[in-house]
């Protein structure tokens, strides 16, 4: 990587900004889209997809016992979900997601999981009445947190998770995060951009990290660490971090 390849970063992520989408826009999209084959494709922009997932899976299964509850938010058509309950045999899986979108494709992506899982359509962001408090083993998230809107809803959603999880509970997530500076963001975006440019075009390349910053409002490690601090999680860890895409994890 050249000096010249972190210009060119710099000038993705300027153009992301020029042009960034509402939050209104992110949920009309998502809740708009058909998630029946989601997730085919996925090594093509996720680095170390394999390794990444057997981590987040190793991670949950350690905290998840018999009949364990797991809460994913933002839990799409069920993808990860299903990795769990193939996984694990007896864990039940409440999925999160918008109403019209993903989520729809979500039974029979499950179908062989039936009485393992429910569904349930809302705001992730604003999750907080439907979830019981102290009744879950682990929170999930991957992918999908990065479309908060704004610190405070990073916050706030790390509050409700908090509450409801069991004591000792874990929490995981699995996204994009910027560097700690302008400057390591653009960095990361570079290391990602010239893995993107393996499997796809220059073209397709561009346009898959402009409108990853269109769309998203990804956080620095540092700041979810002190979210979740200041949302009482009594330990804090980052168990995987590739150009822009980290696993971090908060225990109740
Ligand atoms: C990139 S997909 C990831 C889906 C799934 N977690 C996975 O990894 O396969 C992001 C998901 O977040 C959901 N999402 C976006 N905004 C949301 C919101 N405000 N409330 C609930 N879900 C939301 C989308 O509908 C979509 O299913």
């Amino acid at each position: 990587m050249t000096m010249s390849d972190i210009a060119q970063a710099e000038r993705l992520l300027a153009e992301a900004a020029a042009s960034r989408w509402t939050h209104t826009q992110v949920k009309a999209y998502w809740d708009a889209r058909d998630g029946s084959r989601y997730g085919e494709g996925m090594t093509t922009w996720v680095p170390h997809y394999k390794e990444a997932h057997q981590r987040l899976l190793r991670t949950l299964l350690a905290f998840l016992p018999a009949n364990g509850r797991l809460l994913d938010l933002g839990a799409g058509n069920g993808r990860v979900a299903r990795l769990v309950l193939e996984a694990h045999r007896t864990c039940h899986v409440t999925l999160i997601d918008l109403p019209n979108g993903m989520l729809k494709a979500a039974p029979a992506v499950l179908s062989e999981f039936s009485g393992r899982f429910d569904l349930c359509a809302g705001d992730m962001f604003s999750a907080a009445p439907v979830l019981t408090p102290s009744s879950f083993d682990a929170v999930i998230s991957v992918f999908a947190l990065s479309h908060a809107p704004t610190v405070a809803a990073y916050l706030r959603v790390y509050q409700d998770i908090y509450a409801c999880l069991k004591p000792g509970g874990l929490f995981v997530c699995y996204d994009h995060v910027l560097g700690d500076a302008p400057v390591l963001t653009a960095l990361n975006v570079a290391g990602w951009h010239e893995f993107l440019l393996g499997a796809q075009s220059s073209q397709q390349a561009h346009d898959v990290v402009v409108s990853t910053y269109q769309e998203d409002r990804p956080l620095a490690l540092r700041q979810h660490v002190e979210l979740l601090w200041q949302s009482d999680f009594r330990a804090v860890d980052v168990l995987f971090k590739h150009d822009i895409f980290a696993i971090y994890a908060g225990v109740k």
